[in-house]
C-alpha cells in the first residue's frame, strides 16, 4: 500500500515537472492522461503492461500518419510527443520491475540495464520535441524512428496478445 502510494506522489510530481518545463503540451488533457496511469497503477502490473503499450501502439500511429501524410502533421507531432513524454515522465510506474510476464513483450533484461532503457526513452521523447518543433515535418521523422530499433533489439520480445484497438489522445 505505502508502496503504491510513493509511486502514485512520484507521478504527481512528474505532472508538476511536465507542467513546469514543457508548456508545448502541458495541457489540461496531458494531465488528465496522467492521471489515468496514476489509477491505472493502483491496479497492478496488467494495467501498467495495457498503458505502455498503447502509449506504443499511438507514438507509432502518429509517425505512420506523418509519414503518410495523413491528417494534419501539427497535430499528429503532438500526440507523438505527448505519449514519448507520458513514457519518459512515467517510465518506472509503467514498467514495474517483475512485470515481464503477462500480455507483455517488455524482457526482463530492462531491469538489469535501466539507464541504457531510461536513455533511449529520454532520446525518443527528444525526438518527438525537434519533431514537433520542426511542426511535423516528414524531416524530422529520421530522428524519431531511429530510437526504436536500439530499445527494442535488447529490450522487447517475440510477438505476444495484443490489447485490441487503442483509442489515442
Ligand atoms: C525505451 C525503449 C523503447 C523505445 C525508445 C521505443 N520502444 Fe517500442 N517498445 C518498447 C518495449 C519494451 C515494448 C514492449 C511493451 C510491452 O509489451 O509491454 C515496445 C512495444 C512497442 C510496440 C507494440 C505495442 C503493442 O501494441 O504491444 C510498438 C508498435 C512500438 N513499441 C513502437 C515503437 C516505435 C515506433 C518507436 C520509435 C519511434 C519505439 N517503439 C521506441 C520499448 C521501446
Amino acid at each position: 500500500m505505502f508502496k503504491k502510494l510513493a509511486i502514485v506522489t512520484g507521478i504527481v510530481f512528474s505532472v508538476a515537472a511536465i507542467a513546469g518545463t514543457t508548456p508545448a503540451f502541458a495541457d489540461s488533457k496531458t494531465i488528465v492522461k496522467t492521471q489515468d496511469i496514476q489509477i491505472a497503477i493502483a491496479k497492478g502490473f496488467g494495467e501498467a503492461i495495457k498503458k505502455r503499450r498503447t502509449i506504443f501502439r499511438c507514438i507509432a500511429t502518429g509517425l505512420k500518419k506523418i509519414k503518410e501524410g495523413k491528417g494534419d502533421a501539427k497535430k499528429n507531432a503532438r500526440l507523438v510527443l505527448k505519449n514519448a513524454a507520458m513514457l519518459e515522465q512515467n517510465l518506472k510506474a509503467l514498467f514495474p520491475a517483475g512485470s515481464h510476464k503477462g500480455k507483455t513483450r517488455a524482457k526482463k533484461a530492462l531491469w538489469g540495464d535501466w539507464d541504457k532503457f531510461a536513455k533511449q526513452a529520454a532520446a525518443l521523447k527528444a525526438g518527438a520535441a525537434k519533431l514537433t518543433a520542426m511542426d511535423g515535418s516528414k524531416k524530422g521523422l529520421k530522428g524519431v524512428y531511429k530510437t526504436c530499433k536500439g530499445c527494442h533489439k535488447p529490450f522487447r520480445g517475440e510477438k505476444n496478445k495484443a490489447h485490441g484497438k487503442v483509442k489515442c489522445s
